[in-house]
């Protein structure tokens, strides 16, 4: 309908109906063959609220989105909104945003997000709660797994590309609505521990911390979700400085802030409000439109009216920009917006989407180490030992509507390149530890059992170790993490592999033969203490669907790896949180003066990450070399042109990822030792010789100095490029 006619609707609407629009439920308060009180009074609102509600989260499936949708227009005239996480593929599930990050091809994400928008349209949903763009510097927070990475340039590319994936021709009733989250600084959390407190200045905020989500509102996100974290002692879900003062009034937003789960009842629990009542006027007032799964929308804002503490217009204002995402998703005209048994037929796992999620977990991948035993060949005896071999168990935690089944483990990969008489699988051991606290991970002791190898099999796999290793030419061991161990809620204090998977790896080493470590994790592990028994280290990360099949082709060289890490590996978990574009401080290991112990670093343990930002092994090499600039000084109104030659000095074709970075030597608020500011993916046959050529502007030169003002200053600034972060031509100009 017109805008003439939605305003007519919204005047005719009963303060109930409007308040219904501001509340979301879950799933289970709209159980369609049961009459469930159970939900409603545990929450402690009315079955009216229900019927008036506008939005529900996490239903879907197009025959249970219209049974729920039909049973719902019965009691109210407007249609429900189906919100659902949708983080990283809805039934054809892709590499982790991790993973993603690692790719560095955000124009090859883009399309993994129009897919995934076409599979939850079909199945009745219309609103992703994503992309997660919280930038994120400690890997012991377990939503590592749902972040594209360390690097504010890079988290802000993929934002992007993954709101207009997700929101592909939505003016022709395709894709759905982006939800970006969690607004802001959730990544930064302190301790790296699950819905902790932030405290940062303005300053950090604005130059690292807000960007990406920014990047998502200049990409036009219907929809912008609140941390669960305080910022500097005020609960984001409450904080009008945040949502009212940045996102609406000096980004523009007119979409839709929903809280996180439960955010706005939770400001009691933060201690920022004595109760619900006073919760409600404090996120209605911050502009929070919808309250998400918490009884304070639909019990207080009714008698805030009253009171007068809040403005009946406020009401109609946030109503509207419901009312109007429903409009423009044309669901007064066609509520379940082309969901259908049909729809799904043609839409969820297709071998088109199948393909592209291949295609994306192969550029996912990072190549961590490689002594030259790989790509193996197929007529080389291979074993295969290790807890991730036969698994299935590829998706990872926030694949909400993925299914298990569908995807192809690293042994059916390898049988379909691998002779039989050539391959042999043996788990090995359990992925937990035997004595893992399987509770705090959420899991029941059932689950627990069925993860783990009962005693019987826990011998023979040990029979099986032993006959394999002495068989085999190469032994390539699949570990990692279990699915519950990263994710939301899944924070940890240590991050390497269990103490069984290492042993298990050092007993295999003792055979002698060539190992390659393929990890599976939702986080950089730390790696340290296996590396130097591998001869190859494969990071995979949750690779999704097509996992098994992206580890075959690039373990067997049918594909040459590109990808390139968007979050660093430390050393140790005592050194986090980490990241590259960190400040030189007075006594830089690289410059100081002093004697060895007193400089910025630990002193039992190498500084810096085992693998960092931006490195990447491939199956070719290339030489970076004669870096030049078109001019030693470039003024505001002025480009200057970086210009690196490369050489592909192998016989395989293959990709780099060739980065940029600046550093501002002498700035009025100290800048990073370096920072992202573009890169290149160039593709390079064998042998071939290329140009690549970076301009450089003014903006990539600012920073918010001391007044929080985005701002360029005169002065030197230091240029970097190479294959990584630490690997790099250098060169100088002076900005005047
Ligand atoms: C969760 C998460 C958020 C998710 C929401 C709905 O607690 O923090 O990312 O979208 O609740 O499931």
């Amino acid at each position: 309908m017109n805008d003439k006619k939605l305003h007519a609707l919204l005047d005719d609407l009963s303060l109930k109906e409007k308040i219904g629009q501001l509340v979301q439920l879950p799933g289970e308060f709209f159980a369609v063959h049961t009459a469930t009180t159970g939900p409603e009074q545990k929450l402690g609102i009315t079955p009216e609220v229900v019927d008036m509600c506008g939005s529900v989260l996490n239903v879907a499936g197009a025959e249970k989105t219209r049974q729920v949708q039909d049973k719902h227009l019965k009691k109210s005239r407007i249609p429900l909104l189906f919100m659902s996480d949708i983080i990283y593929g809805f039934k054809t599930i892709y590499p982790i945003p991790l993973g993603l990050g690692a790719t560095w091809d955000p124009e090859l994400i883009e399309k993994d997000y129009q897919n995934t928008a076409d599979e939850a349209q079909a199945s009745g949903n219309q609103v992703a709660f994503a992309p997660m763009v919280d930038l994120v510097r400690d890997a012991r927070w377990g939503r590592v797994l749902e972040s594209t990475g360390e690097d504010p340039y890079l988290n802000s590319q993929f934002a992007s590309a993954m709101v207009r994936g997700f929101q592909h021709d939505f003016d022709k009733q395709h894709g759905i609505a982006a939800c970006v989250k969690h607004f802001a600084a959730y990544g930064a959390v302190e301790s790296g521990k699950e819905y902790n407190s932030v405290e940062m200045s303005e300053r950090k905020l604005r130059q690292e911390y807000l960007p990406s989500y920014k990047a998502a509102v200049d990409a036009g996100t219907k929809l912008v979700m609140t941390a669960f974290n305080t910022m500097n002692g005020v609960p984001v879900t409450g904080n009008k400085w945040l949502l009212k003062d940045i996102l609406r009034e000096e980004w523009g937003f007119d979409g839709i802030i929903i809280s996180d789960y439960a955010a706005v009842a939770e400001l009691v629990n933060h201690g920022f409000v004595p109760d619900n009542h006073a919760a409600t006027q404090c996120a209605f007032n911050a502009t929070v439109d919808i309250d998400m799964k918490s009884p304070c929308y639909a019990n207080e804002l009714q008698p805030l009216l009253a009171e007068g503490r809040i403005d009946l217009q406020k009401v109609d204002e946030a109503c509207w920009r419901v009312l109007k995402l429903k409009n423009d998703m044309g669901l007064f005209e066609d509520p379940y917006r082309g969901a259908s048994a049909a729809a799904e037929a043609q839409q969820l796992v297709t071998p088109q989407k199948r393909t592209l999620a291949r295609k994306t977990a192969d550029e996912a991948s990072v190549l961590l180490k490689n002594d030259g035993i790989l790509p193996l060949s197929t007529d080389k005896k291979i074993a295969l030992i290790g807890p991730y071999s036969s698994s299935q168990e590829l998706i990872g935690l926030w694949a909400v509507h993925g299914d298990t089944r569908d995807v192809i483990s690293i042994e059916q990969a390898f049988k379909e390149k691998v002779a039989s008489e050539n391959l042999k699988v043996t788990s090995g051991t359990s992925l937990l530890a035997a004595d893992s606290n399987y509770q705090e991970m959420g899991m029941t002791a059932l689950q627990f059992e069925n993860s783990q190898l009962t005693d019987a099999d826990q011998q023979q796999a040990d029979q099986d170790v032993e006959v394999l290793g002495n068989w085999a030419d190469v032994i390539v061991m699949p570990v990692g993490e279990h699915t519950v161990q990263s994710g939301e809620a899944g924070s940890r204090t240590e991050i390497g592999l269990p103490a069984h998977q290492v042993a298990l790896i050092k007993r295999v080493a003792k055979f002698g033969k060539p190992i390659v470590l393929v990890t599976i994790s939702g986080r950089p592990l730390v790696l340290t203490d296996v590396a130097t028994s591998a001869n190859a280290i494969l990071q995979a990360w949750f690779p999704g669907t097509e996992g098994g099949h992206a580890i075959a082709d690039i373990i067997f060289g049918d594909v040459n790896p590109s990808g390139r890490l968007s979050m660093g590996f430390p050393r140790a978990v005592g050194q986090l949180p980490q990241y590259y574009s960190h400040l030189s401080t007075g006594r830089s290991p690289e410059t100081s003066g002093h004697s060895s112990r007193f400089m910025s670093k630990y002193i039992d343990a190498a500084d810096g990450p085992l693998y960092p930002f931006g490195y990447g092994l491939s199956y070719h090499h290339a030489k970076y070399h004669d870096l030049t600039l078109n001019r030693a000084t470039m003024m505001a109104d002025q480009t200057l042109q970086a210009t690196v030659a490369l050489e592909n000095e192998s016989d395989v074709a293959g990709t780099e990822t060739v980065q940029l970075y600046l550093q501002d030597m002498f700035a009025s608020v100290v800048q990073p030792v370096k920072a992202l500011k573009a890169y290149h993916r160039v593709t390079l046959a064998p042998h071939e010789q290329k140009n690549v050529t970076f301009t450089i502007d003014v903006a990539m030169l600012k920073f918010y100095n001391q007044q929080n003002q985005l701002i360029a200053e005169p002065g030197k600034f230091k240029l970097f490029v190479g294959a990584n972060s630490q690997d790099n031509l250098t060169t100088t100009f002076e900005y005047i």
